[in-house]
């Protein structure tokens, strides 16, 4: 079995393992294990840009006032005010390593407006953002002599004092984490990589939901390791539907309508072609995620109808086409022209607020363990998400961990007493149905019971179902030669049981969690 050795290890290839590479790299072997190919991430997909303050009359107190006000009184204040006093030099960082985002004619950087935002600042590239930034990242860490990309390569599992024999539970108080075990596609051979330090940035978890904005690799697999390695998980009760997904029924994942439309004028209809957000926000269209996405939701309950509008037609057509020509070519494909056709949309699952607890520097409950992106959970956004925080987040902290990890390689020991992974016993599973049959029934479950409107039945209702689920896919994976799809499988169930438990817990409507129980949000 193969064994490699590396200061850095990086699970995930997105904005927040790839700015991590490029800050520590020059210090230690870096090592970025992805599970698919390098460039197939959210970060890839982003669309409307990066919520940063650049110049007057925004403010850093503004978009703090706007992220607290969004995250409806869960936000740790201190880290919002860090991250976005931050926000400045980061931007800076991105533009280093070759970003280019969209200036207007004066050489200033052209600024948009999201839902949730008083002013206009969210920094972008065409309405293809993340595309620009991943290709960025990608091109400088390829260029990296010390940093190695294994594509196709799918972490499994943390290492920790559990593979020595000893119990670890919640309440052990120093847990390590000594690498991770991969299943490298392409040798076909269970890897051990023995790592100094580790970041976990795998990204969000939509594809526990049928319908979401995610690409196939979000499924939640980093927060469902930490989970299993006993490290600390918390707010997953906050699910972000965005508002607007393109009514496409048959396409996954479903493709995203940039808030950043709305921020230019364009307006949500009902099928009667009245506008309705008046009824719920006096910010209308341009309300936070979590008061639209519900609006959407209850006008379609109320209608019947299974999506809303959203109306462009009454904007420039030369600028809508330039400020979103990705946008306009995909609904053209489709038969629909935004400049003269109402775009058909409906929520979709977005994304995780909460995740792996971790401090002001990215640290994890698990030593020498750091996480950060979509799978971690900061106090940045509390119980709702502004729109365009997420990859500022990311940048915010993998440049915090990148500190702290430079230092923490300095007076750490690899742990070669880490056995090879045992594979005694496991036949090949020939019956692939079983697996992919139980990912329908648990994402049917999830939107049908976990969704944007929750109950205490429903809850209950969908706990009973995961747990036959659950005991069914342990048994199978305790049995069969490992492939991807199993490994996702049992990591989607872990992230549902921790979406479910914490719903459960949360006695209240707030933010993205909405009960029936408790209508009164708050
Ligand atoms: P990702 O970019 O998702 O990268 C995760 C990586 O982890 C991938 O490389 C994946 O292969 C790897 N991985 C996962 N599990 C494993 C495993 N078991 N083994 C090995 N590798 C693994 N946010 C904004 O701020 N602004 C926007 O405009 C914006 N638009 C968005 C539009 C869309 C359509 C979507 C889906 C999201 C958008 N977001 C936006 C959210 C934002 O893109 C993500 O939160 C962010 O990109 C997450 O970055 P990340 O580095 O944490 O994870
Ligand atoms: C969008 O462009 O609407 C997505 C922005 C985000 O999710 O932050």
């Amino acid at each position: 079995m193969a064994r490699r050795k590396v200061d850095f290890l990086i699970i995930g290839s997105g904005i927040a393992g790839l700015s991590y590479a490029l800050k520590v790299a020059d210090f230690g072997k870096v090592c970025i294990i992805t599970k698919g190919k390098a460039e197939e991430t959210n970060t890839r997909l982003a669309q409307g840009g990066i919520a940063a303050v650049m110049y007057s009359p925004d403010s850093y107190e503004k978009h703090i006032a706007d992220t607290l006000i969004a995250g409806d009184g869960l936000c740790n204040e201190k880290v919002v005010r860090f991250t976005i006093k931050e926000s400045t030099e980061r931007i800076k960082d991105l533009v280093a390593w070759g970003a280019e985002f969209d200036k207007t004619t004066t050489g200033k950087y052209d600024l948009a407006k999201e839902g949730g935002h008083s002013e206009f600042r969210v920094i972008h590239h065409k309405d293809n953002t993340g595309k620009e930034i991943e290709s960025a990242l990608l091109d400088r860490v390829i260029a990296h002599p010390n940093i190695e990309i294994v594509e196709n390569a799918f972490v499994i599992d943390l290492l920790t004092q559990h593979h020595l024999g000893v119990i670890v539970n919640k309440k052990t108080p120093d847990v390590n984490c000594f690498g991770a075990y991969i299943f490298n596609e392409v040798s076909n051979e269970i890897e051990t990589i023995l790592a100094k330090t580790t970041l976990m940035a795998t990204g969000g978890a939509g594809n526990v939901y049928n319908t979401t904005t995610n690409p196939p690799i979000a499924t939640g697999d980093g927060i469902a390791m930490v989970h299993r390695a006993k490290g600390m998980i918390e707010n997953m009760e906050f699910i972000q539907f965005h508002p607007t997904s393109l009514y496409n029924p048959s396409e996954k994942p479903s493709y995203l309508i940039s808030e950043a439309v709305r921020g230019f004028g364009g307006i949500l209809k009902n099928q009667k072609g009245e506008e309705f957000m008046q009824k719920y926000d006096r910010r209308k269209s341009l309300a936070p995620r979590d008061i639209v996405a519900r609006a959407i939701d209850n006008e379609m309950k109320i209608s019947g109808d299974e999506f809303v509008y959203l109306d462009c037609r009454h904007l420039e057509k030369n600028d809508l086409i330039n400020h979103f020509p990705n946008i306009y070519a995909k609904c053209f494909s489709l038969g629909i022209d935004i400049s003269k056709d109402m775009i058909p949309v409906v929520p979709a699952a977005h994304y995780v607020c909460g995740g792996i607890k971790v401090d002001e520097h990215a640290r994890t409950s698990i030593h020498h363990l750091y996480a950060s992106g979509e799978c971690s959970s900061t106090g940045l956004h509390g119980a709702n998400r502004l729109a365009s925080n997420s990859l500022l987040e990311a940048l915010v902290f993998s440049h915090r961990a990148s500190i702290d990890a430079i230092n923490a390689i300095k007076t750490t020991d690899y742990c070669n007493e880490i056995p090879d992974w045992d594979a005694e016993g496991m036949v090949l599973n020939e019956e692939m149905i079983l697996i992919t049959q139980t990912i329908k029934e648990l994402q049917s479950i999830m939107s049908s019971y976990v969704g944007i409107v929750r109950s205490n039945l429903r809850l209950k209702r969908a706990m009973d179902r995961l747990q036959i689920i659950h005991k069914e896919t342990e048994e199978l994976y305790d049995k069969s030669l490992l492939n991807f799809k199993i490994c996702e499988l049992r990591n989607l169930i872990a992230v549902a049981y921790l979406i479910i438990k914490m719903a459960t817990q949360r006695k209240e409507s707030r933010g993205l969690h909405f009960s029936i129980n408790y209508p009164k949000n708050k």
